[in-house]
C-alpha cells in the first residue's frame, strides 16, 4: 500500500518543490494550497491529490482531514509560512499576531488535524511530522524579529511534539538557510506601508540597506529550492530520520559561528553586517 504524505503551501519554492521529491522516493502526495487552481500544471498521476488549505481556517483544515480519511496518510510536511519583516519599534500588533497566526499557530492546527490520521495508518516508528523552521529559529537578525520569533516557536513546537509522540511517530525539525523561492517578493508584500512608517527614523537605513542588499543576496546566493526539497525528502524517507537538519552553507557556518563566539563578538558582527 502507498504511504500518502500530506504538504502545505505547494504554490511555489519549497513546498513545490518537495511535491515532485517526494513522489520520486516514492510517496503518494497530498498537494495542497490556499488556492488549489495553483497546483493545475503539477503533473497528474495516481500518487498525487490536490486540495485546498488554508492552515489559519479551520474549517479548510477539516475539509482537508475528511478527504484524506480514504488514504493511507503516514506523513505530513508542515511547509507552509511567510516572513514578516520590519524592525520591532516599528511593528505593529496586528503584523506580529498575523506572522504567528501562520506560522505557528497555522502549523499547530495542521499538525492537530492530521496526526490522527497518521497514528491510526502508520506502523509504530513509520509515522512522519516534519516541521520546516528555519536558521532563523535558533539564532536572530535585525528586521526580522517576527519572523525569527515564529521559527523559535516551531523549534519548540517540533522538540515537544516529538517527547511527546515518540516512538510511533517522527518529528524532523528542518532548519534552512537561504533558499530561492518566492519567500522574498511574499515578505516585500507583508511590509505592506513599513517603508513609507521608517522615514525619517533611525531605521530608516537599515530598511533600505535590507531592500537594496540583504534580499537580493539571498535570492541571488541562496540554495535552489529543488535542492533544498531533496534533502527533506531524503531525509524524511529513511528508516532513522535526523531529529533536526540543518540545510545549505550559511546556514552550517552561522550556526558555527554563533556557537564559538563570545556573544558581544557574535552581535557586533551582525549589526555590522546589517549595517548597525
Ligand atoms: N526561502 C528561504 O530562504 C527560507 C529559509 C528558511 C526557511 N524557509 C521556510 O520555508 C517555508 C517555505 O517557504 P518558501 O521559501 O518556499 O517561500 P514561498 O515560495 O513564499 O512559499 C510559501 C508557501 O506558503 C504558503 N502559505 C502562506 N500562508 C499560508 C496559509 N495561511 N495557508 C497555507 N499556505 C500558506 C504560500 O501560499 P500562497 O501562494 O497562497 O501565499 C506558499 O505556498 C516557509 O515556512 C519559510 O519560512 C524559507
Amino acid at each position: 500500500m502507498r504511504d500518502w504524505v500530506l504538504i502545505t503551501g505547494c504554490s511555489t519554492g519549497i513546498g513545490r518543490a518537495l511535491v515532485e521529491a517526494c513522489r520520486q522516493r516514492g510517496w503518494g502526495v497530498v498537494a495542497t494550497a490556499r488556492k488549489v487552481a495553483s497546483l493545475a500544471d503539477l503533473p497528474d498521476g495516481e500518487d498525487l491529490l490536490r486540495l485546498p488549505l488554508d492552515v489559519t481556517d479551520p474549517a479548510s483544515l477539516e475539509a482537508a482531514a475528511k478527504a484524506c480519511a480514504g488514504l493511507h496518510l503516514t506523513a505530513l510536511i508542515n511547509n507552509a509560512g511567510y516572513g514578516q519583516m520590519g524592525p520591532l519599534e516599528m511593528l505593529r500588533p496586528e503584523e506580529l499576531r498575523a506572522q504567528l497566526e501562520t506560522n505557528v499557530v497555522g502549523l499547530h492546527a495542521a499538525t492537530s488535524a492530521f496526526l490522527p490520521l497518521i497514528r491510526r495508518n502508520a506502523a509504530p516508528g513509520a509515522g512522519r511530522v516534519v516541521h520546516v523552521a528555519s536558521i532563523l529559529g535558533r539564532m536572530n537578525v535585525p528586521m526580522a524579529g517576527a519572523y525569527c520569533a515564529s521559527k523559535h516557536a516551531v523549534v519548540a513546537l517540533a522538540e515537544t511534539l516529538r517527547l511527546e509522540v515518540a516512538p510511533a511517530v517522527r518529528v524532523m525539525v528542518v532548519e534552512p538557510g537561504a533558499v530561492r523561492s518566492e519567500f522574498r517578493d511574499t515578505l516585500t508584500r507583508a511590509m505592506g506601508d513599513l517603508p513609507e512608517r521608517i522615514q525619517g527614523t533611525p531605521f530608516e537605513p537599515l530598511v533600505k540597506a535590507y531592500l537594496d542588499r540583504h534580499r537580493s543576496h539571498a535570492q541571488t546566493h541562496g540554495l535552489p529550492a529543488v535542492a533544498c526539497a531533496a534533502r527533506i525528502a531524503a531525509a524524511m524517507s529513511r528508516a532513522n530520520p535526523p531529529r533536526r537538519l540543518v540545510i545549505g552553507r550559511d546556514a552550517f557556518w552561522s550556526r558555527a559561528a554563533k556557537a564559538v563566539l563570545p556573544a558581544g563578538l557574535w552581535e557586533w558582527a551582525v549589526r555590522k553586517a546589517f549595517g548597525l
